[in-house]
Formats: C-alpha cells, structure tokens, sequence
C-alpha cells in the first residue's frame, strides 16, 4: 500500500436546488472559477456541493408553488416585488427566471439524497462534468422545466441523462417525505448558498468580484493544508455488503462497500474506543460490538444524536484506484 501527498483548494458550498439565491450563486462562482483556472491552472480545485434541505416539513407531494409563498411572504405585492427582486439579481448572472412555469414548491429530501449518493460514487476529478450537469439539471428541472424535484422518477431520469447509472442511486430515495439530514451543521446553519473556502465562511450569493478575491486570498494566506492518500489496492477493495479493514501510516480504517458506495471511517468507536470493523452492518449504519451503539456511515454521527461521532474520510475513484482522503490535521506526524 502506499500514499501521496497532493495539495487541493477546497471549496464547500451549501444550497438547496429550490433557492434561487443558490442558483445565482453557482453562476457566480462556475464564472469566478473560470477566471483562476485561467489565472492559476496548475492549482486542483476540490469542489463539493452539500445538501441542505429548506424546507423539511413540506408534505412529501410538495405544495402549489404561488399558495406557499403568498402564505409565506403574506400577500401578492410582498410576492411580486420579491420575485421582480430574484427575477434581476438572475439575469445579472445569465439565468432567465420565469416563476409562472413552476407549478409545485416540492420536497426536495429525496432529491438531495439522490444527488448525495451520485457525488459518493466516485471521485470530484472523475465526475466534474457528470455532478455538475446533475446538479444543472435539477436545478433546471425545478426552476425552467416546471419538472417536480419530490417525483422519484423524474430525478431518476435527470440522474441518467447526466451519464449515472440508476442503479446505483436508487436505493438513496426514500420517497415518503422524511428530513433530509446531510450535514446540519457548521455552515450549513448560517443559510444557503454558504461558500467554505479556506475554512472561511461567505454567506449569500456573492458577486464574482468578491468570490474572486476571496478565493485568491484562500490560496495565499488559508491555503487547503496537503491531505494524504491512502490509495486501496484492488484486492482490498470490498464487494458489495462487505468491508476491510485498512491500516496504513499509523492509521486503521475500516472501508465499506454499501450497494456500491465506499465509506470509510476509524476502527475506533468515539464511546469506548471498541473496533467497528466487525460490528453489525444495516444499510449505512453500523453497530458496534462492544456496546451496541450504531453509527449513520454518511455523516459518520451516533443514530439519532449529534454529540458522538466516528471519524469518516471522503473515498474517491481516481482513475482504477480507490484513494482515502485523510485530511492535513488527522494525518499522524510520522508521515510527514
Ligand atoms: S465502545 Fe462502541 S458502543 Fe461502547
């Protein structure tokens, strides 16, 4: 086994695909990319959208798209200036927004569950083109198509008109309206669209300009530390249902094969130090041995609890190879 060190600028950004601030804001920052890419081509950018989901109690049919937002906003005038409000801020950025073709405000849990799965199946580098033209295209769906986000076939289409397999994503939809967890903290609680660059937070949409100089300066004084890669030999990867147990530069890690997905997450459960690697696997979760206790492997958190959690790494597919991402500050000294 052996690892490499590879230096990335990371870029988080929370949305959710029935913003239309987080549409304007992938506009915003898919233009300021352009322009450091010209500016500094040789610099790897890590880009990864997470999910935030809205409006979790919305029935899991959704609600008439005008009756939900003269609720919200209490009255016809509040709606029309709003709407005029996103109408211009849009086509500053290119995107023409027609709010009269959206019939149905929907329930987007399963649509960030789905879009969750897709960017696991394999690495940012391999899959730019693939997540980027989902991520389009659910947005397109909701905001230009008058498509329904809560229909599971209609995400499952989307899915395969971007080049993913559906059979890989189907599992993912739940179907009956329940939260969508993803990641309910950090910046994910200072509103969507939130940018996270260089460890930095940046809320709302922000003109390119700003984006821009935030991101020269994440590179200049908060540059992404080095992360090290474990990279799995192909007879370690697990099959489907399975797991092994990894240990390399002074850490042990146990990688699952869900359905498809990989997951990774320390051989050390956070209540007692017990080993996961031969504990009971349901679905993403995982119990432990020693004392029963049970794990989601997607966001690493105790079922039903934010207080204990088991150290999780991002797996990605780069060319043949499975590589674990360990980040700078859970990278042990000795392998510097
Ligand atoms: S050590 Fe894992 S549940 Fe106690």
């Amino acid at each position: 086994m052996s690892s490499t060190l590879r230096e990335t600028l990371k870029i988080e950004v929370y949305f959710d695909f029935i913003c239309p601030w987080c549409l304007i804001g992938k506009r915003q920052l898919d233009q300021t990319l352009a322009l450091l890419r010209a500016e500094r081509p040789e610099l790897q950018v890590e880009l990864c959208w997470r999910g935030v989901q809205l409006l979790p109690y919305l029935p899991a049919g959704g609600e008439d798209f005008e009756a939900f937002y003269l609720r919200r906003l209490g009255g016809e005038q509040a709606l029309r200036a709003r709407q005029a409000q996103v109408r211009q801020a849009a086509a500053s950025v290119g995107v023409i927004l027609d709010f009269t073709r959206i019939p149905r405000m929907p329930n987007t849990a399963d649509a960030h569950r789905l879009w969750q799965r897709a960017s696991q199946l394999g690495s940012h580098a391999q899959q730019d083109a693939q997540l980027d033209a989902l991520l389009e295209s659910l947005f397109a769906c909701h905001f230009q198509q008058g498509g329904d986000l809560g229909n599971a076939q209609t995400l499952l289409d989307l899915a395969a008109e971007a080049g993913f397999a559906t059979e890989a994503l189907v599992s993912s939809l739940q179907g009956d309206g329940s939260p969508f967890l993803g990641t309910a903290e950090g910046a994910a609680s200072q509103g969507v669209p939130s940018f996270v660059l260089g460890g930095r937070v940046l809320s709302g949409a922000q003109p390119v300009e700003r984006l821009l100089a935030s991101l020269r300066q994440a590179i200049v004084t908060e540059r992404q530390p080095a992360q090290m890669r474990i990279i799995v030999p192909a007879s370690r990867v697990p099959a489907p249902g399975k797991r092994a147990l990894i240990e390399e530069g002074g850490k042990s890690l146990v990688l699952f094969n869900v359905g498809g997905a990989f997951h990774a997450i320390d051989d050390s459960c956070p209540h007692q130090g017990a080993s996961l690697c031969g504990g009971k696997l349901e679905g993403e979760v995982i119990q432990c041995c020693a004392h029963g206790l049970r794990f989601n492997l997607n966001t690493g958190y105790l079922l039903g609890s934010t207080q204990l959690k088991v150290g999780r790494y991002p797996v990605e597919l780069a060319g043949e190879q499975l590589h674990i991402v360990i980040p700078q500050e859970d990278v042990v000294p000795c392998m510097r």
